[in-house]
């Protein structure tokens, strides 16, 4: 299951609910930029690390693709046993660690990027990355090995507070003894979790297990399909499932998509169905669109076709799942961006260029709207099944469908599980 748009389409609620039908939940990418929401009865529970599978007591994996910040993992840990859902948890000895300097220079690389930063969640993701591709970087099995962590811990202390100071004229200071302490604690505290994730995986796939993969972010932040440099510094497309959790592409079955049925996008840069007028307003105050993360108002604007069918090229989805059809409701018309216009040119597929992407404007198609409807009104459709759904409603579904060559399988109409219009099946027999 991967985010189709610019994250928050609404991941969380999808595996909460495809999750009472599964096995084992796993993470892939991406660490605890990712804000996931669940609602259950009168209960919210905002995810960042652990697979939302955790409150129907599934088996749990961070995969080795994920950045995992310690002190984030423990506390999500700790409220989640409060609650009364003790996580069963395997986390990779590959998985890669969020340092808090890492913090200390998203911060300090966003400053130095002006006009080009991203406004990341200010997570360390980032860093932690590019310590991963360059090769500095300390991952979870070193926490568990004293010696090795003190021989990275010095080699990155040194460089990041040179880095730090140096570079970027910070004036923080790294307590190597400190960092080698803490992170060392924190070892022991994740070691009974520490295993060798690919093989528990690939083991659950080989006894027909059933395992639901899910993504963080979504495609116009990946790293190379997305809007670059705005977007994340992981994979988000489907694909890195093999790569982040060390499964061979053959034993993904099914791709599910996760559509919000207009857009969102939180941080920063160009977006070309962004709406600033009451439109806009509206929809961001209708649909509560609020970071999880950070808690900043994220901007909202019409659906994008042209993102949606760079969607379908790079996932190759054989399921949709749209969501927030009940807050799109009460708007007409609706309005679909089907194309852009760049100084009176079409364009139909997503500029690599800056320049070009920032020009685009889009060119819309107008669709009629449905009517808004109580919360108990949509529950009511919910479980009557799609054919209670408004008309214009299910043509919108369709439009949809014919976009992304792909038929939409569940149909989200409110936050909590039962808001949930079962189309046709999601798993495979
Ligand atoms: P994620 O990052 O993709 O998991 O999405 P977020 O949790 O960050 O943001 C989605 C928000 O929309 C959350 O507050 C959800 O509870 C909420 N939500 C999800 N699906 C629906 C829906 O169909 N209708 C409404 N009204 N809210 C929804
Ligand atoms: P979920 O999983 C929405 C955005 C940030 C910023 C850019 C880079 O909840 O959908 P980062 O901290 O990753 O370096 O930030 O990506 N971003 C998200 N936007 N949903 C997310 O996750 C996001 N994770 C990162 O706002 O523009
Ligand atoms: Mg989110």
């Amino acid at each position: 299951m991967v985010g189709c748009q610019w994250g928050d389409e609404g991941k969380g609620k999808i595996v909460d609910y495809l999750a009472s039908q599964a096995d084992y939940v796993a993470r892939f990418q991406g660490g605890s930029n990712a804000g996931h929401t669940i609602n259950v009865g009168h209960e919210t529970y905002k995810l960042r690390l652990l697979p939302s599978g955790v409150l129907h007591r599934k088996k749990l994996v961070i995969a080795n693709g994920v950045v995992v910040d310690p002190s984030v993992l423990i506390q999500e840990i700790a409220d989640l046993t409060n609650h009364g859902y003790t996580p069963d948890l395997a986390l990779s000895d590959r998985a890669h660690v969020t340092m808090s300097y890492h913090q200390l220079l998203d911060a300090a690389e966003e400053k130095f990027k002006g006009a080009l930063r991203s406004g990341t969640t200010m997570r360390g993701i980032g860093p932690t990355y590019s310590d991963k591709m360059a090769r500095y970087g300390i991952r979870v099995s070193d926490l568990l090995d004293t010696e090795i962590l003190k021989q990275k811990m010095t080699q990155n202390a040194t460089l990041k507070q040179k880095t730090l100071g140096s570079v970027y004229g910070s004036d923080s200071k790294l307590d190597e003894a400190q960092l080698l302490g803490a992170y060392l604690k924190s070892g022991e505290e994740l070691r009974k979790y520490v295993t060798d994730t690919s093989v528990v995986l690939n083991d659950a796939l080989d006894n027909g297990r059933r395992v639901l993969f899910e993504g963080a972010q979504g495609l116009m932040l990946d790293v190379d399909h997305g809007l670059y440099p705005f977007g994340t510094s992981s994979n988000t497309v489907a694909g890195a499932v093999c790569t982040g959790a060390g499964i061979g592409p053959k034993k993904i079955n099914e791709v599910l998509g996760v559509v919000k049925a207009y857009t969102s996008r939180v941080g920063a840069g160009p977006v070309p169905t962004e709406l600033t007028d009451e439109v806009g307003s509206k929809l961001q105050e209708k649909g509560q669109e609020f970071g999880t993360v950070t808690g900043r108002r994220r901007r909202c604007g019409w659906i994008d076709a042209v993102t949606l069918r760079l969607a379908s090229r790079v996932n190759s989805p054989t399921g949709i799942a749209l969501t927030k059809v009940d807050t799109l409701a009460g708007f007409d018309p609706v309005r679909i961006c089907v194309q852009y216009d760049v100084d009176g040119r079409t364009v139909t597929e997503q500029p690599a260029g800056l320049r070009e992407y920032s020009k685009c404007k889009p060119v819309y198609e107008e669709m009629e709207g449905w009517p808004d409807l109580s919360t108990t009104e949509w529950g009511a459709i919910a479980k009557k099944g799609y054919d209670a759904l408004p008309l214009q409603a299910r043509r919108y579904v369709e439009r949809i469908e014919q976009i992304m060559k792909t038929p939409v399988r569940l149909i989200s109409v409110g936050q909590g599980r039962d808001a949930t219009v079962y189309r046709s099946q999601v798993w495979p027999n």
